[in-house]
């Protein structure tokens, strides 16, 4: 018999993201209000949105870059730390690569930085062994064969590639990647998703991927968020923020999903690239 009085095992076990009615407003300008979210982990969270809807916004909170106006983000039951760490990595779009720096050298140096705080600069064992860990780390993005390449002579998919490998080299257990592959010509980014799933299967990574492509978000994501405005008041186009108006399970009945993100607004869908 089921006991009413305790709490069921979903409510007992603590959710690896919670966000706890977390706002984010600028000035006057509300972005984002009432959003609250349990991420298991190994979750792939896959966020979709009009344009300006405060999407990066949302991934700049996961990332710890800023703290919300009211609310709070748990990591583990936990307040997310103050600053970004270790624990979560960011792929932009672009340029998030050192030009300067060889192609090993990109992601070597993200382990240097704490281990040599000054220089970021290792000697001796120390920077073997950082190199070997750069290397294994790029070898698995498929960059092996460009260790001493600069980051001008890579293709946009490799560069992207590049930068996945110098965010995975410091073992984040939360993976925010914010319209990573969006300038990539669609072959290549069929080759980068297949990379993506991969890597999300073998480091059991929790990720958070905001992408204008409908169907890259149905195809990559156990779980489709949508944001928007449910509220607008056209003489206050800032009075209020979007929220998540849609949270649609992706790998439990894929017939079901995919009727949930054919039945989106149009004004979403619109927006978007539409459903493969
Ligand atoms: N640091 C900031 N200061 C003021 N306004 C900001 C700041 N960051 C974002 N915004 C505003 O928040 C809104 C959402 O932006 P953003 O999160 O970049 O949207 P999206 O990624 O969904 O396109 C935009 O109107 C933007 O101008
Ligand atoms: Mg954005």
């Amino acid at each position: 018999m089921i006991d009413s009085t305790q709490p069921s095992a979903a409510n007992r076990v603590t959710p690896f993201i919670k966000v706890k009615n977390v706002w984010q407003e600028y000035g006057d300008q509300v972005v984002l209000e009432r959003l609250n979210l349990n991420i298991a982990e190994g979750e792939f969270c896959t966020l979709v949105g009009t344009s300006g809807c405060g999407k990066s916004t949302f991934l700049r909170l996961l990332l710890g870059q800023e703290r919300p106006s009211r609310g709070e983000i748990l990591l583990n039951g936990q307040p997310l730390p103050h600053e970004p760490d270790a624990s979560r990595g960011v792929v932009f779009q672009r340029y998030s690569v050192f030009p300067h720096l060889t192609v090993l050298n990109n992601v070597a140096l993200g382990l240097a930085l704490p281990r040599a705080p000054v220089f970021g600069r290792l000697i001796g064992r120390a920077r073997r062994e950082a190199n070997e860990e750069a290397a294994a780390i790029l070898h698995k993005v498929g960059l092996g064969q460009s260790l001493d390449k600069y980051p001008a002579q890579l293709s946009g998919g490799m560069q992207q590639r590049l930068a996945i490998a110098q965010a995975l080299v410091m073992k984040p257990r939360v993976l925010l990647l914010d319209e990573p592959f969006g300038a990539l010509d669609p072959g290549i980014r069929k080759d980068m998703h297949a990379l993506l799933l991969e890597l999300w299967q073998e480091i059991r990574l929790t990720v958070f991927m905001v992408t204008h492509d409908l169907s890259e978000g149905f195809t990559l994501g156990t779980r489709l968020m949508v944001f928007d405005k449910p509220r607008i008041d056209p003489g206050a186009p800032n009075a209020y923020g979007a929220c998540i108006t849609y949270d649609i399970p992706l790998n439990s009945d894929r017939r079901l999903a995919r009727a949930a993100v054919e039945a989106l607004p149009k004004h979403i869908a619109s927006g978007l690239n539409s459903a493969a």
